[in-house]
């Protein structure tokens, strides 16, 4: 479903250029649940704007289905982002003029906003992520653990085949973030969506079914939970 291969990415800065993926390579099946985690600079969020096809390598290739995001134009892979991909971004990325339903439902667009079945979807998800009665503020009256809720209803709503997600937990307590891990553990598991979530916390990782971990912009290494259950997945990353 989704494949990386030498994937490389530079930043030109004034006066250097930094080089934060220095060849990745990653293939994940159709239905992973994946966690990467690894140190703060490593590159994790880089590969998840290059995964969504948010921005374009500097060397080598992602494959979603089959589709090389480099032979695609901007437009094709805005479309292929669209129809398969929800993202859930650590900043948010709420749109400040746009209630808490707004926000949801914008990925719906004009015609799909209308239809009295995405409504009802909306509701749920909102019921889902614990924001009922927050429906008509605005993103500036929410707290941060809100607007990331916020962010993970409008990531969900298009039931999108793959989920791409940034600390989705990050700012959540140990409730909320457990309500959200099986939120997003139902969705793998029942409509079979592909998830890549970026995390520092061990215990959002342990819902996962494989770790991988980045350093200095490469995989240092990478554990499957089967290979050696779930006390002993969760322990191999703690140290
Ligand atoms: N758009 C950008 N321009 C310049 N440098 C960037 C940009 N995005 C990320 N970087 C740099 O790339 C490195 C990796 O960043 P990032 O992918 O956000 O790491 P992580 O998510 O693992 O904390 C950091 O040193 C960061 O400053
Ligand atoms: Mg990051």
């Amino acid at each position: 479903m989704i494949k990386v291969s030498n994937l490389e990415k530079s930043f030109v800065q004034v006066n250097q250029t930094i080089e934060v993926l220095k060849g990745v390579n990653l293939t994940v099946e159709e239905g992973e649940f994946v966690a990467i985690m690894g140190p703060s600079g490593s590159g994790k969020s880089t590969l998840l704007q290059l995964l969504g096809g948010l921005d374009t390598p500097s060397k080598g290739e992602v494959e979603i289905n089959d589709n090389r995001l480099s032979h695609l134009t901007e437009r094709e892979r805005t479309i292929l982002r669209r129809k398969n991909i929800g993202f859930i971004f650590q900043n948010y990325q709420l749109l400040p003029t746009l209630t808490v339903e707004e926000n949801i439902s914008f990925p719906l667009h004009a015609d799909g906003i209308k239809s009295t079945n995405n409504k009802l979807k909306v509701q749920n998800l909102i019921k889902e992520v614990g924001l009922e009665g927050m429906e008509k503020k605005f993103p500036n009256l929410l707290s941060g653990g809100q607007q990331q809720r916020v962010s993970v209803a409008r990531a969900l709503v298009n039931d999108p085949k793959i989920l791409l997600a940034d600390e989705p937990t990050g700012n959540l307590d140990r409730k909320r973030a457990e309500e959200l891990l099986d939120l997003l553990s139902l969705f793998n598991k029942e409509k079979n969506q592909t998830i890549i979530m970026v995390t520092h916390d061990i215990f959002a990782a342990g819902y996962s079914d494989r770790i991988v971990l980045f350093k200095d912009g490469l995989i240092e290494k990478e554990v499957k939970k089967e290979d050696i259950g779930y006390a002993e997945y969760v322990a191999s990353f703690l140290a």
